[in-house]
């Protein structure tokens, strides 16, 4: 059944239909198009152009509809072009005449622009949720692992001692970035596209601040052709999930490195990785490693529908239909990465003895080496030279600063004494490094504060 065949003389060909038709695909909306089309025949008779007689048919024959297809009694059957065209063949099918009214003052390219605004909107409220989830355990691991050192890196190479909360820490600023761009997308796309016709409004008296109001939006949008063609938000949430998969990316890499034998930092559940047909020993980090690789196909999507948006002029165009595929797919893949890798860090074993190993034993303590020497009067680039020599002299001896002697010390700079050991213990160098966003614990306590009323805030939202 079509919706457009008065003027045609043939049938379509049928690789025509099939290329055309998005009904495979923007089946995943149909509660979001029913929910669009009461709002939609609500206003209609609240305006006097459907009777109320004809709208309480439409909704129950519309509620009807969607309660079958979600019970799996009404199959979405691909010989439809789209699920707008197979809800409102049923709905006539159901209730006869009055369905054939469903569409008055509505085109479908108003009524897909809103579909997709209705349905992004729901995905939002689930991303945050997944998100907010991912926070707590952070925030969990942030305060159980305050006294965790591990070695900083830059460059790959030991820099200087950190806590695993520290660098958990540096993960949850990220994420709470997401988490801001999601709120910020919701509130910026909250404009309802419905009552923009094909693209140059109706004739209709339509009430669209009504309509707006029904489902929610903040107000109707306030240009008709931009209405139909606006897809700034879906690049939006594409750019901001983009770089929501480029965090869970690194933090992957990450786990990933410290899973490996050559760090054994960390121990991946049994229940969160996998094993090699070949090789028993084997234990892979492959959901670290997926979460990584499927961050490409995110990013595909930004640049894809960026692609597709950049020559099209106004307005509505059916390029823009290739915006559902890469959007749905884009937002399941985030949403699986999310839930996944929150599963496998609140599983995760850390292994704080091997850290504090690695962080002792290279050279991390060498700037507070250093600084020790400029608190006692040296210049600050004398002390790093002289600190250089007694790393080159640990080189030599196969050790760690810590465990040279006084007299060694003086050999290369009388001005060191007993507590130059104190100085340069792992919890004093962590302990001094006290500025606010440093790790040293009560900065640290400041940050799990912050991020403890912020998780509240977000919680309560
Ligand atoms: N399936 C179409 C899309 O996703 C719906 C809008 C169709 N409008 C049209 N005039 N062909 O964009």
């Amino acid at each position: 059944m079509k919706l457009w065949g008065g003027r045609f003389t043939k049938e379509t060909n049928k690789l025509v239909h099939n290329f055309n038709a998005s009904i495979g695909f923007d089946q995943k909306f149909y509660h979001q198009d029913i929910r669009g089309s009461i709002a939609h025949v609500t206003m209609l008779a609240k305006q006097g152009i459907l009777t109320e007689e004809e709208r309480e048919k439409i909704v129950a024959g519309l509620t009807s509809i969607e309660q079958d297809i979600a019970l799996g009694a009404l199959p979405i059957d691909g010989t439809y072009e789209d699920i707008h065209s197979f809800v409102e063949a049923h709905l006539i099918q159901r209730i006869g005449e009055a369905g054939k009214k469903l569409h008055t003052g509505r085109s479908r390219n108003d009524q897909v622009a809103l579909d997709m605004k209705l349905y992004v909107r729901d995905e939002i409220k689930e991303l945050k949720a997944l998100l907010l989830h991912l926070m707590h355990t952070l925030q969990g691991l942030m305060e159980e692992h305050l006294d965790t050192f591990m070695p900083g890196f830059t460059h790959l190479q030991k820099a200087q001692p950190v806590t695993l909360s520290h660098h958990l820490g540096a993960y949850m600023e990220m994420f709470k970035r997401d988490f801001d761009r999601l709120l910020d997308l919701r509130k910026r796309m909250n404009y309802c596209p419905l009552g923009a016709g094909a693209l140059a409004g109706t004739t209709y008296p339509l009430d669209r601040a009504y309509t707006a109001r029904l489902l929610d939006f903040d107000g109707p949008t306030l240009n008709s052709m931009d209405s139909v063609s606006d897809r700034d938000y879906l690049l939006e949430l594409l750019s901001l999930l983009s770089i929501l998969m480029m965090h869970l990316s690194r933090f992957c890499e990450e786990m990933i490195l410290w899973n490996s034998n050559e760090y054994r930092f960390v121990e991946l559940d049994d229940a969160f990785a996998t094993g090699s047909s070949i090789m028993p020993q084997k234990k892979n980090p492959d959901i670290a490693e997926l979460i990584r690789g499927k961050t490409g196909r995110v990013y595909a999507a930004l640049i894809s529908l960026l692609t597709t948006m950049k020559g099209l002029p106004l307005a509505y165009n059916k390029d823009m239909q290739e915006d559902k595929e890469l959007s749905f797919d884009a937002i399941d893949t985030a949403k699986g990465c999310l839930s996944l890798f929150d599963g496998m860090l609140q599983t995760a074993t850390f292994r704080k003895e091997q850290m504090k190993k690695s962080a002792t034993g290279g050279f991390t303590n060498a700037t507070d080496a250093a600084d020790y020497l400029v608190n006692h009067g040296v210049a600050f680039r004398d002390a790093h030279g002289i600190v250089g020599q007694l790393v080159l002299l640990c080189i030599e001896k196969k050790c760690a600063l810590d465990d040279l002697t006084l007299e060694e010390f003086r050999s290369i700079s009388p001005v060191f004494d007993e507590d130059i050991y104190d100085a340069i213990s792992l919890s004093t160098c962590v302990e001094k490094r006290g500025t606010l966003g440093a790790p040293g614990k009560q900065a640290m306590l400041q940050i799990l504060e912050i991020n403890r009323n912020q998780l509240h805030t977000w919680s309560e939202m």
